[in-house]
C-alpha cells in the first residue's frame, strides 16, 4: 500500500487536474485537503473538457471514492452546481462517490460580499482574489465564528449560529453601506441545503482510517500551489489555506506518516493569476505568445494568466517546503520552437546573489533574476508518450532543471489528454502502481 500526495509547486494551474485524473486508477480514494471553488482543475477525456472546482479530480473514474476534507471551505450552491453538471455528463457524483467532512466550513452569503469590499479598499494593493468568499470563510474559521457542515444536522444549532453571525456582522455591513443581512432568509436557504448535503456528510478522518486499514491506497490532492500557501507563499499575495504538504494532515485528519510520497506538479515555465510579485514575468509580446500557446486563461475566472520563464529558485524552495520526492513536469510542449530557453538560477538583490527564495513581496519585487540560457528544441513534443522519442536537447533541458531544483522528474506531460504522458517507471515505481494506470488507459 502506498499513499501519494500530489500538489502544485508554483502559483497554481500547474496541471494538477490532468495528473490526478491520470493517476487515479492506482488509488481507491482521492482526498482533497484545502481550498474551495477558487480552484479550477481541467481534465480532458477523449476530446471532452471537464473543469472541476470543489470535487476531487478522481471523480471521472467510477470505482474511486472522492473525499472533501475538513480543511476546505464549501459553498453548498457551488457544490451542487458541480454535482449537477457532472450528473448531466453522465458522471455519478452522489453520496456513494463523494464524501464531505462534517468539519468542512461553509461559505455563507456574507463572505463574497465582504470580500469585494476588502478587495476594493486595498486599491492598487488588492490581492486579485477569485471573489468566491474563500478568504472571509477562513477568517471566520480562525475567528471561531464559522458555520460547519455538521451544524446543518441540527437545525436549532444552525439557526443560532446564523443569528450569532448576523449580529456580529450587521454593524460592519451597515458601516460599509452594504444591504442588511436577513438571518431568517439565510437560515431558510441553508436549512434547504441541509437536507441535500446530509447524505454526503461523513467523519472523514475515520473513513480514511478504515479505508487504509483495508489496504486501500489514498491519493491526497492539493489545490492552488506552494507559492500561494498562507504560511509559505508570497504573503499577502496568497490564498487563505495551507496548500503545502503539511495541510494534508490537518485538512483530512490523518497522521503525517500516512503520506508515503510527494509528487510535485511543475510547469515547464511559470504562470500566476491575480496580483503579487513574479520575478521571471515576461510582460511583452513573448509572454503573450506563451499564454496563447499554453491556453493560459484561468479555469475559474477566465482571467489571462501572467506568464514567465521557469524559476528554479522558486521551485527548489517549493520542493524543500513540501518534501517533494519526484516531479511531474507539465506543458514543455508549449516551449517547442524557441531558439533558447532562459531558466532562472538565482536572484540578485542589493548586490548579492540570493540562492534561496525570499517570500516577502517587497524583496521579490526588487530582485533581478539571473538566467542560464539553455538551447531550445525545434521538434514538437506534443502528444509524446515514449521516453525514447524525446529530442536530446529537451532531455538535456530536463536534466538541468532536475539539478537546479534538486529533484528528479518522474512524469512528463506533453498534452492535455491522459495518453499524452511520458512515464519514467524507475523514478515512479515506489509511489504509483503504473500497471494499474496503464491498464485503465487502455480501456
Ligand atoms: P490545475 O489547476 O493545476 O489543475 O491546472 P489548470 O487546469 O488550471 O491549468 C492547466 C491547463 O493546462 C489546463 O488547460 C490543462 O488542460 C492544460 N494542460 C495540462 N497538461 C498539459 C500539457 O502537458 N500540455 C499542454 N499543452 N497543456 C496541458
Ligand atoms: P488551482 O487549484 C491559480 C489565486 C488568486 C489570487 C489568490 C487569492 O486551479 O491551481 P483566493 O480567491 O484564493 O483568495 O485568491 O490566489 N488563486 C489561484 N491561482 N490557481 C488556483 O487554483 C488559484 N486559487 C487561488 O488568483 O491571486
Ligand atoms: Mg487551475
Amino acid at each position: 500500500m502506498a499513499n501519494l500526495l500530489v500538489l502544485g509547486t508554483q502559483w497554481g494551474d500547474e496541471g494538477k487536474g490532468k495528473i490526478v485524473d491520470l493517476l487515479t486508477p492506482a488509488f481507491e480514494v482521492v482526498a482533497r485537503y484545502q481550498g474551495g471553488h477558487n480552484a479550477g482543475h481541467t481534465v480532458w477525456v477523449r476530446g471532452r473538457k471537464i473543469v472541476l472546482h470543489l470535487i476531487p479530480s478522481g471523480i471521472l473514474h467510477p470505482g474511486t471514492l472522492c473525499v472533501i476534507g475538513n480543511g476546505l471551505v464549501l459553498s453548498p450552491a457551488a457544490f451542487f452546481k458541480e454535482t449537477d453538471d457532472l450528473e448531466a455528463q453522465g458522471v455519478d457524483a452522489g453520496p456513494a462517490r463523494v464524501a464531505v467532512s462534517r468539519g468542512v466550513h461553509l461559505i455563507m452569503p456574507w463572505h463574497p460580499l465582504s470580500e469585494r469590499v476588502s478587495e476594493d479598499r486595498r486599491g492598487d494593493k488588492k490581492i486579485g482574489t477569485t471573489c468566491r468568499g474563500i478568504g472571509p470563510a477562513y477568517e471566520d474559521k480562525a475567528a471561531r465564528l464559522g458555520v460547519r457542515a455538521g451544524d446543518l444536522t441540527d437545525l436549532r444549532v444552525l439557526r443560532e449560529k446564523i443569528a450569532d453571525n448576523v449580529a456580529a456582522k450587521d454593524p460592519v455591513f451597515r458601516a460599509f453601506g452594504l444591504p442588511a443581512l436577513d438571518a431568517e432568509a439565510v437560515y431558510r436557504e441553508y436549512a434547504g441545503w441541509a437536507e441535500k448535503l446530509g447524505p454526503y456528510l461523513r467523519d472523514v478522518s475515520e473513513l480514511l482510517d478504515e479505508r487504509m486499514k483495508r489496504g486501500e491506497n489514498i491519493l491526497f490532492e492539493g489545490a492552488q500551489g506552494a507559492l500561494l500557501d498562507l504560511d509559505h507563499g508570497t504573503y499577502p499575495f496568497v490564498t487563505s489555506s495551507s496548500s503545502t504538504a503539511g495541510g494534508a494532515a490537518t485538512g483530512l485528519g490523518v497522521g503525517p506518516r500516512t503520506i508515503h510520497g510527494v509528487l510535485g506538479i511543475t510547469k515547464a515555465y511559470t504562470t500566476r493569476v491575480g496580483g503579487g510579485p513574479f520575478p521571471t514575468e515576461l510582460e511583452g509580446e513573448l509572454g503573450r505568445t506563451i499564454a496563447a500557446r499554453g491556453d493560459e486563461f484561468g479555469a475559474t475566472t477566465g482571467r489571462p494568466r501572467r506568464c514567465g520563464w521557469f524559476d528554479a529558485v522558486a521551485v527548489r524552495y517549493a520542493c524543500r517546503v513540501n518534501g517533494v520526492d519526484r516531479i511531474a513536469l507539465t506543458k514543455p510542449d508549449v516551449l517547442a520552437g524557441l531558439g533558447e530557453i532562459p531558466v532562472c538560477t538565482g536572484y540578485r538583490y542589493k548586490g548579492q546573489v540570493l540562492k534561496s527564495f525570499p517570500t516577502e513581496p517587497w524583496i521579490l519585487e526588487k530582485v533581478v533574476p539571473e538566467y542560464r540560457r539553455l538551447p531550445g528544441w525545434s521538434e514538437s513534443l506534443h502528444g509524446a508518450a515514449d521516453p525514447g522519442s524525446l529530442p536530446q536537447t529537451f532531455v538535456d533541458y530536463v536534466r538541468v532543471l532536475e539539478d537546479l531544483v534538486e529533484t528528479k522528474v518522474a512524469i512528463i506531460s506533453t498534452g492535455v489528454e491522459r495518453g499524452q504522458t511520458v512515464f519514467f517507471p524507475s523514478e515512479l515505481g515506489g509511489f504509483v502502481d503504473l500497471a494499474r494506470v496503464r491498464a485503465a488507459e487502455a480501456v
